[in-house]
């Protein structure tokens, strides 16, 4: 779902190695009170090359909230009040895929929800939101479109397409837990793209992941006998400059020479 009639007013939420957006210009906070709750963090507002643009650590500010324990219903309504155009969602992920690993980008254009628990949907609290909404293609085309798209302005390699696996967390997964989630189909496995993606979605707000891979998922490769945690602030850190990189391409500014 597109808004093209609006001028465009981008939210980036931040995951894990992305918990605040330095390129935000003029940035300021705000406080969004909400009937859900507390966000996880205020609002980050600000603007890239004059393009508003606003902010949300998913997992808040210290990186302090479990993925199962996050305000989603807070997080995307306090975006909606705001009045955003479009969520580009930013999350670390496992792999699972043979080609995907540390470092490497995927937009995923599918999903699996394997949570328990966690508040999932505004029906029955908002008005006019359906209650068997469509989720059939869960991620916005367009935003993935021009997300690729940027990727491919800078030369960055990209996979373009895949299975999110939704995980409960906030432990990592079983080696058994991962090949059931392979046979399933996934590609990549993380812990916080769900109820986050049907949110947006209720609300008509047009919703793209941008994965980074962090490591091998549980049993796989190098994460055979266990993952090893000392390597992935390094290769999130690489990976998250790109991300940044990509943000301020597709807001305008950032074109390569
Ligand atoms: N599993 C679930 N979530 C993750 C992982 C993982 O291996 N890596 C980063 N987020």
């Amino acid at each position: 779902m597109s808004t093209p009639d609006k001028p465009q007013f981008l939210a980036i939420i931040g995951g894990s190695g992305l918990n605040h957006l330095s390129i935000l210009e003029g940035a300021y906070r705000r406080f969004v009170r909400t009937p859900y709750g507390e966000p996880s963090c205020p609002m980050t507002l600000g603007s890239i090359c004059g393009h508003p643009m606003v902010f949300l650590a998913r997992h808040g500010h210290g990186h302090t909230i479990m993925p199962n324990e996050i305000n989603y219903r807070a997080n995307i309504w306090a975006l909606r009040k705001l009045d955003v155009t479009g969520i580009i969602a930013v999350g670390s992920v496992g792999s699972i895929h043979p080609v995907l690993g540390p470092g490497d980008l995927v937009i995923p254009d599918q999903l699996i929800d394997y949570t328990s628990g966690r508040p999932g949907t505004f029906f029955g609290s908002e008005p006019d939101i359906d209650m068997h909404v469509d989720f059939t293609h869960p991620f916005d085309v367009s935003l993935r479109e021009r997300l690729s798209g940027v990727a491919d302005l800078l030369g960055f390699n990209l996979r373009d397409g895949g299975v999110y696996g939704c995980t409960q967390g906030p432990r990592l997964e079983t080696a058994a837990e991962i090949r059931r989630l392979a046979g399933d189909g996934a590609d990549v496995v993380g812990m916080t793209a769900m109820p986050e993606a049907v949110l947006a979605r209720e609300l008509g707000i047009p919703y793209a992941q941008l994965n980074v891979v962090a490591n091998y998922a549980a049993g796989i490769r190098e994460s055979a006998q266990g993952i090893e945690f000392s390597a992935l602030g390094p290769v999130l850190e690489e990976a998250m400059c790109k991300v940044r990189l990509m943000i301020e391409t597709l807001v305008g500014c950032k074109m390569p020479a």
